[in-house]
């Protein structure tokens, strides 16, 4: 649905995308994450043709963003990541004013905004002020006027920013059903945690290249590598110590790093009969442990690995 071939885009002498090759897959829900300064505005904007890339091109359901900027306009549905909505109209009046911009018939129109409404959970907001909306609901009225005129992709920048957890489960769910209605959504945050349990894929940018690219499931697979973490009661004896790491390393092909007087860790992948086998080995050797378990890298670890630079 979404191609990006050697995307670049310069501010004078800033160069916000270096580069850049996304593939999004029909279907997809695609979490597209980065710090502040990443190039996630740029590149979005630049799939909705609001902005003209230096060199590269984009292509939407095949159509390029620079040839036929009309045409990808008509499939997709835009949320910036600040937008303005008129205060003074009513909700349903927000939708039918924008649908009637896009040539959406009255008939046609007192039907979608019925369906849009009730997808964006804001029914009971129908004849509310759009003044009067919180920020999420505002946000949730904004989504509802892109799902007007059913587009084929939705890009939306940064939507859950400023939501509390409750407005973001919601935002989620909304977007659940708008994935099962065959959409395909582009939605960019700098949060990778907040993202991934809503997204089927990720790509994660780093000063306009990516670094990441493909389903959550890979991400979190990078995760996979977890340590064992062992703490004792109070510090072994050297002579103990020695002899147990020797064997975690002859028995098992472990090697326990010491980290401080009472904590060793060890580098190597789950299994838990293995883990079990260490376990009774450092109490046959007389170590006081008191402490056995797994550390996992968080998503929140992985982001920071690949956006160091
Ligand atoms: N209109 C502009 N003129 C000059 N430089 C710009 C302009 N827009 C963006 N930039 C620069 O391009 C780079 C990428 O900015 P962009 O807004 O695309 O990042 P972002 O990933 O969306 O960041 P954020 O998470 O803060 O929204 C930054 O260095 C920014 O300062
Ligand atoms: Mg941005």
């Amino acid at each position: 649905m979404i191609e990006c071939k050697k995307l670049v885009k310069r501010y004078g002498k800033t160069l916000a995308l270096d580069g850049l090759d996304l593939n999004v897959g029909d279907g997809e829900v695609h979490g597209f994450v980065g710090p502040n300064g990443a190039g996630k505005t740029t590149a979005i904007r630049i799939l909705a043709t609001l902005l003209r890339p230096t060199s590269g091109e984009a292509f939407v359901d095949g159509v390029s963003v620079t040839g036929d900027p009309q045409g990808v306009r008509r499939l997709i549905g835009y949320m910036p990541d600040f937008f303005g909505v008129y205060d003074d109209l009513k909700a349903w009046e927000y939708l039918d004013f924008y649908a009637g911009c896009m040539g959406i018939g009255a008939k046609e129109r007192r039907r979608r905004i019925d369906e849009v409404l009730d997808l964006t959970a804001l029914s009971d907001k129908r004849e509310a002020y759009v003044d009067s909306l919180s920020r999420g609901m505002k946000q949730r009225l904004c989504l509802a006027h892109l799902m007007m005129h059913d587009p084929k992709l939705l890009i939306l920048d940064e939507p859950a920013s400023g939501m509390d957890p409750r407005a973001r489960s919601e935002m989620r769910e909304i977007l659940g059903d708008i994935s099962a209605m065959g959409k395909t959504v582009l939605i960019s945050s700098h949060i990778l945690p907040e993202l991934a349990q809503m997204c089927t894929s990720i790509s994660i940018l780093e000063k306009g290249k990516l670094t990441f690219s493909g389903s959550v499931q890979a991400l979190e697979n990078k995760m996979n590598a977890s340590q064992l973490v062992i703490r004792f009661a109070c510090e072994p004896s050297e002579a103990q110590a020695r002899a147990a790491i020797e064997k975690l390393k002859e028995e098992l092909d472990m090697v326990a790093v010491r980290d401080g007087l009472t904590c060793w860790r060890i580098d190597t992948q789950e299994n838990v009969m293995q883990d079990g086998e260490a376990l009774r080995l450092l109490m046959a050797v007389g170590l006081p442990v008191c402490d056995f378990h797994r550390e996992r890298a968080t998503l929140e670890d992985v982001f920071m690995e690949v956006t160091k630079g």
